[in-house]
């Protein structure tokens, strides 16, 4: 993942002082890190204590903070960082859209950035965003409480999104009168917890946030705790990337720089490994081969570049590269497929539609996908495994994901940036789910594409026309089947070879196992779409008539189509005039609720935006709506 995806967002603190503050910390290495703990364990605090320690706090936000703290009035006139932190946070309410803040510091050694995330059980979403970049996690845990249903929310979470580092921060020691015992037995909970999840090794700090016991330096009210205080411990924790070093070569291509036809370079991140001038490598998926030519740079050739290095390189050979390809080491290609189980977190309002396709981001390319039915939902407060048909906002699943072409991954356990992606709602442009892959299916690479000899052209011209499908959609009783039905008449005469596929009749055969849930519509009209693709493929001109109330299925059968053969026809029949009809009797069931779901009434119906043609049927009968569609078909 990059930082340049939709769902990573910045507060206005960072967008002002990015620059100067990077300049001025440009020598120092840098931690991200992200907090995880509810309002309660003492994160704001903390957080607070990290940011005034270290001079973060700008001088009128100081001001207000020792004023708020006179008025709230704290023990001992003392500051409640607590203050500083949930101001900033009511302030960015304002902005709606933000969700995680990033906030900077800096200490004499190295430069932070802290992802603070609301704690509450519904942001699964902003931990994941603001853990996607983390290297490390401080979780919080309340000496008092011990370990909560919450740790190991976050802490599954952290551990899945592959953060390395985890620091347990026992908060709130001088509460419990810095008891070692109560430390030691929240340890060693936790690291039976841990354990059980695959987290191998933390590093646990008792803390007081609110008295600084343990955060700068050592403090004497724990002579018992031997280890490092917060702050140091984060100054010499070790992110460097040199797991990614010892990787081979891949180099995700993120534009290519043609200024002239002499130069094509190809620009992107070192993801992993390490290249030099003269290496082999190998364009994916292409699988090209070729060599190494040059590492371009700003200041001259460099004679190598490595993982964490964002770098142009030429190629010896006048090969096919363009953006959203690896190029990788040759003798070390990434895996290829287009199916893999994934690890899904479901980030928006309208849940999982297993057969939708949506469009899936990994590093710089873009692809159309489709996610399975779920094969479990994850229970992240108790690790439990759970039947699932969907996945709702924040519910974390396994399911298999098919992209419409092969991609090269690699799985997101061995390297973020080859197996970590986003999928976005094609409709509406939101971010629906960070996904992580877990490894590809064996099946997408033992099926192939049978190359048959007879072509669609010649299946087309032994009947002698033009295939198409002319989709019909609209409510039900908007006349659909009526005038499709009339349509095909027409076009027989006309020695046409045609083939008709109505609602109803198809939910009798091939779709009977299909009820009106908004899954099964999305799947109704996939089986349909294929049916009606492959139709056309044997030359035929298909006429549906289907409800088919979703634009995202509707866009995704027109996209298996060629282009021009998909003929978009919304039956524009207004929803009272359909209810007045009511040719089935089914407007009045569901009005008295004896029908659920249904299109129109509890059911959404998404009208065509740019349908190739629209027919109003309070204009117009059926046999002029016909004439109609058939001019347009064979002008
Ligand atoms: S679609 O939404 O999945 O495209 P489809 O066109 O196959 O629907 O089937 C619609 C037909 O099924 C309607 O014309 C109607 O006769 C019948 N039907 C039964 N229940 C419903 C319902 N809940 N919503 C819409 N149509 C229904």
């Amino acid at each position: 993942m990059t930082t340049q995806d939709p769902i990573y967002k910045t507060d206005a603190l960072i967008a002002e002082n990015i620059d100067a503050y990077l300049e001025a910390h440009q020598h120092k290495t840098m931690l991200r890190f992200i907090t995880c703990g509810s309002v309660d364990d003492g994160k704001s605090t903390l957080i607070g204590r990290l940011l005034y320690d270290s001079k973060m706090i700008f001088e009128d936000q100081l001001a207000t903070l020792e004023a708020d703290s006179k008025r709230v009035g704290t023990q001992g006139g003392e500051i409640d960082f607590a203050l500083l932190v949930d101001g900033l946070a009511a302030e960015r309410e304002q902005g709606i859209t933000i969700d995680v803040a990033y906030r900077f510091f800096a200490t004499e050694k190295r430069k932070f950035i802290v992802a603070d995330t609301p704690g509450h059980e519904q942001y699964t979403r902003n931990m994941v965003t603001g853990a996607s970049t983390a290297d490390l996690a401080v979780i919080l845990i309340d000496a008092r409480k011990g370990i909560l249903t919450q740790t190991r929310r976050h802490s599954y979470l952290t551990h899945l999104l592959g953060i390395r580092h985890i620091v347990l921060a026992v908060n709130k020691m001088d509460l419990v009168d810095y008891d070692q015992a109560t430390f030691d037995q929240i340890v060693e909970d936790y690291r039976a917890f841990a354990t059980s999840i695959g987290i191998s090794d933390f590093t646990a700090i008792p803390i007081s946030g609110y008295k600084g016991d343990n955060i700068t330096g050592g403090s004497d009210n724990t002579p018992w705790y031997q280890g490092t205080a917060l702050l140091p411990h984060l100054e010499q924790v070790e992110v460097d990337t040199t797991s990614d070093l010892d990787q081979p070569f891949r180099l995700p291509v993120q534009w290519v720089n043609r200024p002239n036809l002499d130069f094509r370079g190809f620009a992107g991140p070192v993801v992993s490994g390490s290249v030099r001038p003269g290496d082999k490598v190998r364009v994916l998926p292409s699988g090209k081969t070729s060599t190494i030519d040059r590492i371009v740079h700003l200041d001259g050739d460099r004679d190598q570049a490595s993982a964490g290095e964002s770098v142009t390189v030429t190629l010896a050979d006048e090969i096919d590269c363009s953006r959203g390809q690896v190029i990788v080491a040759a003798q070390a290609p990434l895996e290829v497929a287009d199916q893999f189980e994934s690890t899904l977190v479901w980030m928006d309002e309208v849940p999982l539609l297993p057969g939708r396709a949506y469009w899936l981001k990994i590093g710089a390319q873009t692809v159309s996908a489709t996610v399975h039915e779920p094969k479990y939902e994850v229970n992240v407060n108790t690790q439990e495994h759970l039947a699932a048909k969907a996945l709702d906002l924040n519910a974390i699943g396994v399911a298999n994901v098919t992209t419409d072409r092969e991609i090269p991954f690699a799985p997101y356990a061995e390297n973020k940036d080859l197996g970590g992606f986003i999928l976005i709602d094609k409709i509406t442009n939101h971010t629906v789910a960070a996904g992580m892959i877990n490894f590809a299916l064996r099946r997408a690479q033992n099926i192939h594409w049978q190359a048959t000899d007879i072509s669609r052209e010649h299946h087309a011209l032994t009947k002698n026309q033009k295939p198409a499908t002319l989709w019909l959609t609209g409510l039900s009783g908007s006349g659909k089947s009526t005038i499709a039905n009339v349509v095909e008449k027409k076009l027989a005469r006309m020695n046409r070879h045609t083939f008709l596929l109505d609602g109803d009749n198809v939910r009798h055969g091939l779709n009977k196992d299909l009820g009106f849930t908004e899954a099964d519509r999305v799947e109704n009209i996939r089986r349909v779409g294929e049916v009606a693709k492959l139709m056309t493929d044997a030359g035929l001109i298909v006429i549906t008539a289907f409800i088919s109330p979703f634009r995202s299925e509707r866009d995704m059968v027109r996209g298996m189509m060629q282009p021009g053969e998909f003929i978009e026809v919304f039956v524009d029949t207004p929803l009272e005039v359909a209810e007045e009809r009511d040719v089935k009797g089914l407007y009045a069931k569901a009005r008295t609720g004896q029908l659920k779901n249904f299109t129109g009434i509890d059911s959404p119906y998404e009208s065509p935006e740019n349908p190739e043609l629209r027919i109003d049927t309070t204009a117009m009968t059926p046999e002029e709506a016909a004439d109609l569609i058939i001019a347009r078909l064979i002008p």
